[in-house]
């Protein structure tokens, strides 16, 4: 028997210790949350996408009455930049959440098919999105999807 242990690796920040860039996009993906349409959750998310060319393409959740209809944030954001710049990769996504009128002190992670899909985005051009998760005391950088989704399902698997 053999057992193994994986871990992810976190680094936790104050907004003041990231780079000008860095911070830009937390600021689109905290301006975006204005924009979810989240009416029977209540809880309004913002995702910003930076691609490797410097387009930046913002989202919100948008809930819906047949409630799996919804979409994320971050499916949002990313499939609207892919859609945009189909051979382009994304760099960077960063995440805010807000509900009963402030952001969340600590940050929130993709859910499971968020994940999913921005490990599409990663392995589609082979480079590494490095992941910002906002929240008012800390801030969390993630390197890469892999980091969230380990022992996950891809597109290497159909050709095995
Ligand atoms: N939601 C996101 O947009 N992103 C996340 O990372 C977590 C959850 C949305 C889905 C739904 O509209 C609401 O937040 C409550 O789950």
């Amino acid at each position: 028997m053999e057992k193994k242990t994986i871990e992810t690796k976190i680094t936790i920040y104050n907004f003041d210790e990231l780079t000008k860039a860095q911070q830009v996009l937390i600021d689109k993906a905290k301006e975006q949350v204005s924009k979810a349409y989240a009416p029977y959750s209540n809880f309004h998310v913002g995702a910003a996408v930076e691609l490797e060319n410097g387009a930046i393409f913002a989202g919100s959740n948008q809930e819906n009455s047949a409630y799996p209809s919804g979409l994320c944030a971050e499916r949002v954001a990313i499939f609207y930049a892919n859609a945009q710049f189909p051979e382009t990769p994304v760099k960077t996504i960063a995440i805010a959440a807000h509900t009963n009128n402030a952001f969340l002190e600590e940050p929130i992670t993709p859910c499971g098919s968020c994940r999913q899909v921005l490990l599409e985005s990663e392995t589609r051009f082979e480079k590494n999105i490095t992941i910002l998760l906002y929240g008012t005391k800390h801030i969390y950088q993630i390197e890469n999807v892999k980091q969230l989704l380990p022992l996950c399902f891809e597109k290497k698997n159909l050709n095995s």
